[in-house]
């Protein structure tokens, strides 16, 4: 079917790399109904919007940015706009009373029917709301772009059985199911196959992979299997639920060729008391002994984290042990939020709402230890030698090249011309920032 020959789209993606790699699916359907990509809006004949609803900064963005797609929609009257993701699934047909102008709102469950809904939409205009409650089937198949020919993005599991208390995900994304494990190491072959060389393994908590049905592989048993894959130079996962990390997993990484030695393990508070209350399922002190074992078991692993600040009831001294912990196990890298009220969550009608200064203030002071940690961290590997998958042309000076180490830190050098996307090359560490370490291809 090429009626939609010559037409072009454009994607715009906000929140996790499970919605990136949902874009992709997005995109690899209009690919097969003849649509081309554009990179500029007033030329799309269809623009997507895959949005996000994990904090209020993520959604203000974003209806921001389809009010400015109005006037678009009004130059170009054929123009159709979807809105598709994890605000298309809670908000569902509230967004076409805010925003008139889309024609479109696709769930999380419905990724798939996309094709058919664009054939149905050039056919007969008119609007569609496409949400499912639940997802009847895994869209695993559904036909795929991918922009970035080196690293891709691969889903292990989607939804999320959890219910941290302050988090929406759960709700937007459905229970947990597992891809079968023989489907993800076929996949993992096909994109070895084209040359892919890092795959990223994703899920909510990639630990719960196979608990959903009896007799399932488990997650350990799955990076042994794609480790075995011949090509891929590089694995990765995300997110690990310091609940579920256990010794299988890290034997797993500890054993494989390809596994990189990076834990990504988000422990959102270092309070016990605020632990409980977020319904995590573990102790600053369970979180203490995994860290030690991970770096018993793995020597030179790094280690990253999700923190939230300001959970409701959190008071100084609770904060005050987040710093602690923080200080204590000294992360490569924290990635900080202030929390932040999602209706229908348990967290959002707790007492005791923390203030937007206190928030705030927390933040800062929480950010400002981690920078001086991760930039003491990044310094002690002045002088040392690291494997670098170079993935191209630094962003801001074209005679500079970036890469990342197996422990996932970004590094720079000076362009050599020998080097090549795709590449793994050894970079000396000569320099070293909080974000970035700089060296000289060795
Ligand atoms: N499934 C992953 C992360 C999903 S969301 C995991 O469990 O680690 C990514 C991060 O957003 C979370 O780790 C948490 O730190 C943060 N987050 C989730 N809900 C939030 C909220 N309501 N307010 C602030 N941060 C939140
Ligand atoms: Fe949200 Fe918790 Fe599930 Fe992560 S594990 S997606 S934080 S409910
Ligand atoms: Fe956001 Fe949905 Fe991911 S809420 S963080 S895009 S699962």
């Amino acid at each position: 079917m090429n009626d939609d020959k010559g037409k072009k789209y454009h994607t715009i993606t906000y929140g996790c790399q499970m919605n990136e790699n949902d874009s992709e699916r997005l995109a690899g359907q209009l690919k097969a109904l003849g649509y081309e990509e554009t990179g500029r809006l007033e030329e799309a004949d269809v623009i997507l919007v895959n949005t996000c609803c994990v904090r209020e900064s993520a959604e203000k963005k974003i209806h921001g940015k389809i009010g400015e797609l109005k006037r678009l929609k009004t130059a170009n009257p054929n123009l159709i706009i979807g809105v598709a993701g994890c605000m298309a699934q809670k908000d569902r047909d509230r967004l076409f009373k805010r925003a008139p102008h889309i024609d479109l709102v696709l769930g999380t469950h419905n990724i798939h029917q996309l094709g058919d809904i664009i054939t149905e939409l050039n056919q007969s205009r008119g609007r569609v709301l496409a949400v499912w409650d639940q997802a009847e089937r895994l869209a695993s198949d559904v036909p795929t772009v991918r922009k970035n020919n080196i690293a891709a993005w691969l889903p292990i599991m989607y939804g999320c059985n959890n219910f941290c208390t302050y988090c929406i995900v759960p709700y937007v994304r459905g229970r947990e199911r597992s891809r079968p494990l023989g489907e993800v190491v076929a996949e993992a072959a096909a994109l070895a196959a084209r040359g892919v060389r890092e795959i990223t393994l994703l899920g909510q908590n990639v630990n719960s992979y196979g608990k959903d049905e009896a007799d399932h592989a488990d997650f350990a048993d799955l990076l042994t299997a794609v480790d075995a894959v011949d090509g891929i130079a590089r694995i990765r996962y995300m997110t690990s639920h310091p609940r579920d990390m256990n010794a299988r997993v890290i034997d797993a990484v500890k054993n494989s060729r390809h596994v990189c030695e990076h834990f990504h393990l988000p422990i959102q508070a270092g309070s016990d008391a605020v632990l409980k209350a977020m319904n995590r399922g573990y102790t600053a002190a369970d979180y203490r002994r995994l860290v030690a074992s991970i770096r018993t078991a793995v020597p030179g692993a790094s280690l990253t984290t999700d923190i939230i600040v300001g959970f409701p009831g959190e008071t100084e001294a609770m904060f005050a042990d987040t710093l602690g912990l923080m200080a204590e196990v000294r992360f490569d890298a924290a990635y900080t939020f202030l929390y932040s009220q999602r209706s229908g969550t348990p967290a959002a009608a707790m007492p005791d709402q923390i203030p937007l200064p206190v928030k705030k203030e927390r933040l800062r002071r929480l950010m400002d230890l981690q920078n001086g940690i991760s930039l003491e961290v990044n310094r002690g590997l002045v002088g040392t030698k690291a494997e670098v998958l170079v993935e191209g042309e630094s962003k801001n000076d074209a005679n500079k090249m970036m890469g990342r180490t197996r422990t996932n830190k970004i590094v720079i050098w000076d362009r050599t011309g020998g080097e090549k996307a795709g590449d793994l090359v050894t970079v000396a560490i000569d320099a070293a920032q909080t974000w970035v370490l700089k060296g000289t291809l060795v």
